[in-house]
């Protein structure tokens, strides 16, 4: 238990599983109350049970305006403010080649993963531009700063949360509230072990599976994310706003260790030398 967010009042959409879970724990461990918005309600209703008297739990289509709405009002009537949004609610949406991607399922991506932010920003800043305080923080992704890491829905819709963080951060800086975003890595959630091993409970083999992925040799967990957003909620990151925090090991460094770096360094010294 620690206080780096004593008295301070989250809402995190998508909390019932995976990286929102992870955020939901660590956020109550360091002194704060939060409203666990999701569409799961048997998963999110369990955790905020365990949870205690910090945490309250809202039923939420973060494409549905009145929900993303209700979920914020929840959090000033049960806790008086809201400190923290944290728009995490996401799908991995539709996959496959661009000429065979169906409009429809690109139109539900987009709403999951890109409106549902504007929404979460939106009725976020309805509270906290009266009062003049607030950190907001999205989820991208890897696949929000570069291409190829994602499918084509799912990177334009991440690309979308980093571009709408910089502009929003650009016109509530004045009100003093600090809108930035982070894009993870490979992380072991439910979402990535549905992808992986077709189970998305087998989380140890998720783990194995995406070790390989990053330059450090490690899977990154929901703890490494919920830890950056913890940076990002409190007030040590008070200078930082309109950001994209990149936490994936390194692997957006280069997708795989470069082959120079495997490399004897006395051949590449014979291979300078060498005539082309
Ligand atoms: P997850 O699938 O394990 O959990 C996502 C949660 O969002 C679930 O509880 C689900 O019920 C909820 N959700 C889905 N659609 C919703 C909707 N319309 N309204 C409300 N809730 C909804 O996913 P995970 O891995 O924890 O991902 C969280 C966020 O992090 C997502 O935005 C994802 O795109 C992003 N991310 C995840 C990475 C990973 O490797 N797991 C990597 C990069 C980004």
């Amino acid at each position: 238990m620690g206080d780096r967010l004593k008295d301070k009042v989250a809402v995190i959409t998508g909390g019932a599983v995976g990286i929102g879970e992870g955020a939901a724990r660590r956020f109550v461990e360091e002194g704060a109350s939060v409203v666990v918005s999701d569409l799961q309600a048997e998963a999110g209703e369990a955790l905020v049970s365990e949870l205690g008297a910090a945490a309250r739990f809202i039923r939420t289509d973060v494409t549905r305006e009145e929900d993303v709405a209700a979920a914020v009002d929840l959090a000033v009537s049960e806790f008086g403010r809201l400190d923290c949004m944290v728009n995490n609610a996401g799908i991995v949406g539709v996959i496959g080649p661009i000429a065979d991607t169906p409009a429809d399922a690109w139109d539900f991506t987009i709403a999951v993963l890109l409106k549902g932010v504007f929404l979460g920003m939106k009725h976020a800043a309805r509270v906290m531009v009266p009062q003049e305080s607030g950190s907001i923080i999205s989820l991208a992704s890897t696949a929000g700063v570069a291409g190829g890491l994602g499918s084509h829905g799912y990177t334009a819709a991440k690309h979308g949360v980093v571009g709408l963080t910089k502009s929003v951060a650009s016109e509530l800086g004045q009100k003093h509230i600090r809108v930035n975003a982070v894009a993870p890595g490979n992380i072991v959630t439910p979402m990535t072990a549905d992808v992986v091993t077709s189970d998305p409970k087998n989380f140890e083999g998720t783990e194995e599976a995406i070790k390989f992925m990053s330059p450090l040799g490690i899977a990154g967990l929901p703890i490494d994310i919920a830890n950056a957003l913890l940076y990002l909620a409190s007030d040590e990151s008070r200078y930082v706003s309109g950001h994209t925090l990149v936490v994936d090991a390194g692997q957006t460094t280069g997708a795989v260790p470069s082959m120079f770096h495997m490399m004897d360094p006395g051949m590449i010294r014979e291979a300078g030398k060498r005539e082309l």
